[in-house]
């Protein structure tokens, strides 16, 4: 990537910052293309982490923690994994991959643990999305439904479940990935 175009993302990264609440819910989309090839900054990295340490969790267990995938290996092994992540997730700079401590969503009613956990995931994975588009970093979530591989593989979730991903990187333009939402009357039943 040219200094040219390092300069115009950091000036969109900038300006993205400076978006009203309002603007931020509006523009507020899942992207699945991403500028080629460039790592995401270090700040915009903590930043979407800090969002994950901030979110809401069920009675404060804050079990969520984040694995950081963003090599080549790492992101073409991910994009195999992931049933909802085929043929697009590997274009991002890093996946974020969301996973319960078996420890922390321990229940006497199992499926009362994983609902927990699956729920603190995806809020977590909520969060990070929403700051992404805050910070002007593309982000598309992926649910933790996973390939007979990686399911397949001994020790694959290591005593954790896992809850879902996040595809973060750079906006590509323009935006093909946004269909049109429902009025604001439409939701209500
Ligand atoms: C629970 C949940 C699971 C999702 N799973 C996937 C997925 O596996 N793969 C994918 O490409 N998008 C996934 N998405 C993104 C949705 O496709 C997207 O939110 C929807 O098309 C509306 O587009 P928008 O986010 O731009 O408003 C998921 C979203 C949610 C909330």
């Amino acid at each position: 990537m040219s200094e040219f175009q390092h300069r115009y993302l950091e000036h969109r990264a900038r300006k993205a910052v400076e978006l009203s609440d309002q603007r931020i819910r509006l523009s507020r989309r899942s992207r699945r293309r991403f500028v080629p090839g460039v790592p995401l900054r270090r700040d915009h990295k903590l930043a979407l982490l800090r969002a994950v340490a901030d979110a809401p969790s069920s009675c404060n267990r804050s079990g969520i923690g984040v694995e950081w995938i963003d090599d080549n290996a790492g992101l073409a092994q991910w994009e195999q994994n992931l049933v909802g992540g085929k043929r697009w997730a590997h274009r991002g700079s890093a996946i974020m991959l969301f996973w319960a401590s078996s420890q922390c969503y321990s229940h006497h009613d199992p499926a009362v643990g994983a609902t927990l956990a699956d729920q603190d995931g995806a809020f977590a994975a909520a969060m990070a999305h929403v700051e992404a588009c805050r910070i002007g970093v593309a982000s598309c979530y992926v649910c933790p439904n996973l390939t007979e591989w990686a399911t397949g593989s001994p020790n694959f979730y290591n005593g954790s479940r896992f809850v879902g991903a996040l595809v973060v990187g750079y906006p590509v333009f323009p935006d093909l990935d946004a269909p049109p939402k429902r009025s604001a009357e439409e939701v209500l039943l």
